[in-house]
């Protein structure tokens, strides 16, 4: 095991994935997802110890450096994959904290190993940690990990972060597992979500299921004060300041805008995840086409989406959907020459992806729900030029903060066309002044901000009131 860290991040996956290619030789890439993007430059920066997962089954790898980043793997065989990750994770949690969009499975197999993967991760953390250090638990795959740490470890500050949704008391209320899982977040000093509202639902349920006592945001339990909070996530704005910068990303940028002509381009960039909306964005693209109000080659649609959770088959079933209904609206729509949808089933760097956001006219952000959506603040952070318009999903955490965006009911395919009209027809002076209204707040709530504003919270001191300690 590593040296004692002061400083201790705790995520079900490492920030890279380790894959063997076809020469059998094993390389790093990044791993896939919001929490990657933002927790990795926090990492680079305060040198702490990232504890997950390498991506790959029955690995069992030892500490490594990457990136600048001290890397502790825990190992996860075929099973857990299977039944924690895939499972539990992405098939019960997952779909219930996204508003039920597609059915929750609830298996008492796939909850034994949500607890067991969760003991190992507080096991391998209460190792590593130093004394009196601080920890933060990232996300819902770990939700038991606070309290299951606490008891290993009481001298530790642990705060845990959910970057998805909490769901309402009225949705949570199905969970078999339930006070099993508000249990062990409340073991944690601090918990953190993305939106008030959230936390809200957090507390009341603590109240309602736990009989715990609260006063406004905290909730007093087992004689300690937890407090429950909202850290909007952001993005890292100088990363992508550099990016833009780069005379090879405006190159590219540039020649992404040739290859389309006069062509309005439109992109999505996602996981291919069923919480997206990524069929409704198209549905609403193409029938603009049948409607007549646009043509081939007046305007087009790149959509990117990153292969995610491939053997769960709710993702699956999403993936033979798009790729029929892309046929569909390229077949219908499409002429000789002139592609009207182009769809990657693929994950790009980042300076290609800073790229197409400089390329696109429309960036197109359609979530049934999501927690905060950084592919949104993205875009808007690499428009400097003032250029560009977001239509985004009022589903979607980014929407709080980004009032300025061309916002949607992704539901209602008849509003979004009109999104897709207005955000493609307006004036450019107007699109500026959204633009810039919504630079303004990115650029002032990066993620550097989120970070520092999670860890001074997390480091006060909790008061013990005498309510908490009659609780
Ligand atoms: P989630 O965490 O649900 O995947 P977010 O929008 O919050 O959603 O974060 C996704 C992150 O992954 C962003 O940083 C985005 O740039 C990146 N990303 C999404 N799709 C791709 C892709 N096709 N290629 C490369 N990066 C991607
Ligand atoms: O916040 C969303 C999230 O689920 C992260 O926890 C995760 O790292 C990312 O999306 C990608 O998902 P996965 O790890 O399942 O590929």
């Amino acid at each position: 095991m590593s040296r004692a860290s002061e400083f201790v991040v705790v995520a079900n996956r490492l920030p890279v994935d380790r894959v063997v290619g076809e020469d059998g030789e094993p390389s790093w890439r990044r791993s896939p997802g919001g929490l990657v993007s933002a927790i990795a430059p926090l990492m680079r920066r305060r040198h702490g110890t990232w504890i997950g997962w390498a991506g790959a089954p029955d690995e069992r790898l030892e500490p490594f450096e990457e990136d600048g980043m001290s890397l502790v793997p825990v190992h996860q065989s075929a099973e857990d994959i299977r039944l924690y990750y895939e499972g539990f994770s992405n098939a019960t949690l997952w779909p219930l904290y996204h508003d039920v969009v597609a059915p929750p499975v609830y298996d008492r197999t796939m909850w034994d190993a949500y607890v067991r993967v969760n003991e190992r991760f507080a096991e391998v953390t209460a190792k590593v940690a130093a004394k009196d250090a601080v920890v933060w638990i990232q996300d819902y795959q770990l939700q038991l990990v606070p309290a299951l740490l606490r008891r290993l470890r009481p001298d530790l500050r642990i705060g845990f972060f959910l970057h998805i949704p909490f769901p309402p008391l009225e949705l949570f209320w199905q969970m078999p597992w339930r006070r099993q899982i508000l249990e062990g977040l409340l073991g944690a000093d601090l918990v953190g979500f993305q939106l008030p509202g959230a936390a809200q639902n957090f507390v009341r349920l603590c109240r309602r299921l736990l009989d715990a006592r609260t006063f406004k945001q905290d909730v007093f339990w087992e004689g300690r004060t937890v407090r429950a909070r909202a850290f909007p996530i952001s993005v890292d704005a100088d990363e992508l300041g550099g990016l833009i910068a780069d005379p090879d990303v405006r190159r590219r940028a540039a020649e992404i805008r040739e290859d389309f002509g006069d062509a309005k381009l439109l992109l999505g960039v996602d996981r291919l995840d069923y919480t997206k909306g990524i069929t409704q964005r198209l549905d609403a693209f193409g029938e603009l086409f049948r409607d007549g109000e646009l043509r081939p080659g007046e305007a087009a649609f790149i959509q990117i989406a990153t292969p995610s959770r491939e053997r769960v088959e709710q993702y699956q079933l999403l993936r033979d959907q798009i790729e029929q209904q892309v046929g569909h609206i390229n077949g219908e729509h499409g002429e000789l020459g002139t592609t009207v949808v182009h769809y990657l089933h693929t994950s790009y760097d980042r300076a290609e992806l800073a790229a197409l956001f400089l390329a696109a006219d429309v960036m197109v952000v359609t979530p049934l729900r999501d927690g905060m959506n950084l592919v949104a603040k993205e875009y808007v952070a690499c428009r400097e030029d003032l250029g560009g318009a977001l239509v985004l999903s009022e589903f979607a955490g980014a929407a709080a903060e980004l009032k300025r965006a061309y916002q949607v009911n992704p539901y209602d395919i008849d509003g979004l066309k009109k999104a897709l009209l207005d955000a493609l027809r307006d004036d450019p002076a107007e699109q500026s002044r959204r633009m810039r209204a919504m630079r303004r707040r990115v650029l002032e709530h990066d993620v550097d901000r989120w970070a520092r504003d999670f860890l001074a919270a997390l480091e006060e001191p909790t008061p013990t009131t005498a309510i908490a300690r009659e609780a």
